[in-house]
């Protein structure tokens, strides 16, 4: 099955309203005459406003890097997934490796923020992967499988029907040190086998991200993928030519 490939920046805690004002402007005139691929950027929070007044109308979508797990309610420092809809949000990545390593993130913490932006109309970023102890261990599937598994068993596997996998091997983020397009592959492969066994039209049809230093160089390799459907691009996203160039490389 040829799905349509998805290329979504992560800032994480960079940028400025000056500097973020030039990326926008330069990465929706770009994504202008490349109609094939679709495009997002996930902001920090206090940036959602002007990614939806510099986006709105383009074809580069906009999101968030995290949301609480509840509607409302007095959790102060907080942000809701209703609140995220009102600046025009379509994503909301959930369970980053760097939330569930420095934040103390659960699986099931993440599987209820996932329902949450689901619920507001977000479409969720499930991001799983593996650190190199784990990998280094032979657990890289039993560590994917029950990131996966708290969201299936919390809110079934027709949560997937839209949504958004990111596979991020947490050994290849910011460390230059990409995944081989085969190594992601055959996690892609397995994320995928494993949504089938409960739904096969929801697994062909799933959109599988790649993440861990992706870069204008090696990007065309892993989307060559059949199980690659786009990336999500950290580092490399806060440069409006490489961001591009990535893009670009999603067209094929
Ligand atoms: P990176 O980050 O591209 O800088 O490795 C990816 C991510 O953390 O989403």
């Amino acid at each position: 099955m040829m799905r349509r490939k998805l290329v979504a920046g992560n800032w994480k805690m960079h940028g400025g309203l000056t500097q973020n004002a030039g990326l926008l402007d330069a990465v929706r005139d770009g994504m202008a005459s490349m109609p094939d691929v679709d495009c997002a950027v996930c902001v920090p929070f206090p940036y959602l406003a002007q990614a939806q007044q510099k986006l709105s109308g383009s074809n580069v979508k906009w999101g968030a890097q995290d949301v609480h797990q509840s509607d409302k309610g007095a959790f102060t420092g907080e942000v809701s997934a209703a609140m995220l809809r009102d600046f025009g949000c379509s994503y909301v990545i959930v369970g980053h490796s760097e939330r569930r390593a420095y934040y103390g993130e659960s699986s099931h913490l993440v599987a209820e923020k996932f329902m949450a932006a689901q619920k507001a109309g977000l479409t969720p970023i499930l991001c799983v992967g593996e650190t190199l102890e784990q990998r280094e261990g032979g657990v890289t599937e039993a560590i994917v499988a029950e990131q996966l598994d708290a969201l299936i068993q919390l809110a079934g596997v027709q949560a997937l029907r839209n949504a958004v996998v990111a596979y991020e091997p947490v050994w290849a983020i910011g460390t230059g040190k990409t995944a081989t397009s085969a190594q992601a592959q055959e996690v892609h492969t397995f994320i995928r086998r494993r949504v089938a066994s409960h739904d096969g039209q929801i697994a062909s049809g799933l959109c599988i991200l790649y993440g861990g230093s992706v870069k204008a160089n090696n990007a065309a390799e892993l989307f060559a993928m059949p199980d690659i459907d786009g990336g999500l691009i950290g580092g490399a996203a806060l440069v409006a030519d490489e961001f591009l160039a990535i893009c670009r490389a999603g067209q094929i």
